[in-house]
């Protein structure tokens, strides 16, 4: 397994890997009316933005796992949903409860916007498949986002995980990361970059 930057032909495996871990971390298949819908609020929007801050583990064959940023959060909020949202919308419809919930915080750019966002301008979701987990390559992702960023002399950088989501947030406290603020939304939480 080694990390490297992300290339135009990992997309598929991007979307893959979002969709067996966005529910709290496991498989969210079949959970919603359409699967792609996660992948393209959590994920794509992120390659397309900004790929030079996507790094993927490859096991030899495919992605594994992937870290996204967006390394100035109210920027990518406003072209979120002024270039990106429109252009997928269409695809979906909000029936069901869960799709309704994902889909109005997808219309909300506001969400993003955690009251810390101009001490920690940068955010990032980061997901392993079950295969790559466990073996260091998580806290190895999120050096190579934090580096990426300090070259980029961005001060802090920041997550959002769902309440839900233990294993996740024992993961950030053990790599660094601080509790910044909770809600029913998840829990922000923070690291300074150097
Ligand atoms: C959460 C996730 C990114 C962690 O990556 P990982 O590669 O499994 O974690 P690592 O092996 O790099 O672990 C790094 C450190 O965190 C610790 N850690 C990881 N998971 C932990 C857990 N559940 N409880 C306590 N500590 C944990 C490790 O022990 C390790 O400590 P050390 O480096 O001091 O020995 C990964 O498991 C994952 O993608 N899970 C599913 C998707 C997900 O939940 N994504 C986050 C959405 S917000």
């Amino acid at each position: 397994m080694r990390i490297r930057p992300y290339e135009p032909r990992d997309r598929a495996d991007v979307v893959d890997i979002c969709i067996r871990t966005g529910d709290n971390g496991q498989d969210a298949t079949g959970l919603h009316s359409s699967d792609a819908l996660l992948a393209d609020i959590y994920a794509l929007p992120y390659v397309n933005h900004e790929p030079g801050l996507a790094f993927v583990v490859d096991n030899g064959e495919r992605a594994v796992g992937y870290i996204l940023g967006a390394a100035d959060t109210r920027a990518f909020a406003e072209w979120f949903s002024s270039e990106w949202w429109p252009t997928v919308a269409g695809k979906y419809s909000s029936d069901g409860e869960l799709e309704r919930s994902i889909i109005a915080s997808a219309e909300n750019p506001e969400r993003m916007l955690i009251a810390a966002v101009d001490e920690y301008p940068a955010h990032l979701h980061i997901d392993l498949l079950p295969e790559a987990q466990g073996q260091g390559l998580g806290r190895q992702l999120i050096e190579t986002m934090a580096a990426a960023l300090a070259e980029r002399g961005i001060p802090g950088l920041h997550l959002v995980v769902g309440s839900g989501n233990t294993n996740a947030q024992a993961f950030y406290r053990r790599v660094g990361f601080t509790e910044l603020a909770s809600d029913a939304g998840g829990i922000a939480m923070g690291i300074k970059l150097a």
